[in-house]
């Protein structure tokens, strides 16, 4: 089994990276090979409408704009699970979390109006980190958030599963930034006792996309 694991924050330390780690560490502890990429480090644009990929005489599943997208796109196709974490900026993942997906998905869908072009299976974990409450991810994301799902579900044939961690501690000392909403006291205290949750949740997740089919 071959697992990919994406961080999707361009910071390469914090929350999203964490969990993200921790997924790596259980798709490891099922014996599954990992490769870990922070997207941030590769240089790439959303999808350029280029359209080679519907080229009749275009290799199926394969994005031609030459960037640094296309090995990574290559890689995912012939993986058993990609896992892609994102922190949740304007209410979305971030853009560079969009640009992959775009690219990905637009070179496996057909518009001959057939199936899409990607025969094969790969389980696909979404995790999401963000500031809001679990009650507003609950109300508002979750139904936002339902067709990336779907897509994902849809195009790579494997199962999804997406995790959410909420109200995370977004600097080391709130008293240095005008960020007056946060209360310092309350979301380290949730941190010390959510983290741990998230990243036992995280590492749950990246066993059970990354174990063989019985
Ligand atoms: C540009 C920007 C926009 C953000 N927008 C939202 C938002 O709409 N909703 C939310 O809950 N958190 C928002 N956040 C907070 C981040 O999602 C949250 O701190 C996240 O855990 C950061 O992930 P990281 O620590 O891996 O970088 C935003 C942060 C930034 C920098």
């Amino acid at each position: 089994m071959k697992s990919i694991l994406i961080n999707a924050s361009p910071r390469r330390t914090w929350n999203t990276a964490q969990l993200v780690r921790e997924a790596q560490k259980g798709a490891e502890s099922v014996g599954a090979q990992t490769e870990y990429i922070d997207l941030y480090d590769l240089r790439f644009t959303g999808c350029r409408s280029c359209l080679a990929c519907k080229r009749k005489d275009a290799e199926r599943c394969r994005c031609y704009w030459n960037d640094d997208l296309p090995p990574l796109i290559d890689r995912i196709f012939k993986a058993d699970a990609v896992i892609l974490g994102s922190p949740i900026y304007l209410g979305e993942p971030t853009a560079q979390f969009r640009a992959l997906y775009e690219r990905l998905i637009f070179c496996a869908l057909s518009y001959d109006g057939g199936p899409a072009y990607f025969r094969g299976k790969v389980n696909a974990g979404l995790i999401y980190t963000m500031n809001c409450p679990r009650e507003f991810y609950d109300s508002t994301y979750v139904p936002a958030f339902r067709n990336t799902e779907r897509t994902f579900g849809s195009f790579l044939h494997g199962t999804v599963q997406t995790y959410a961690a909420c109200g995370t501690q977004q600097v080391n000392d709130y008293g240095q930034y005008s960020m007056g909403r946060f209360n310092e006291a309350e979301r380290k205290a949730h941190r010390e006792k959510q983290f741990p949750l998230d990243l036992e949740a995280c590492f749950r997740m990246g066993a059970e996309l990354s174990r063989p089919a019985e």
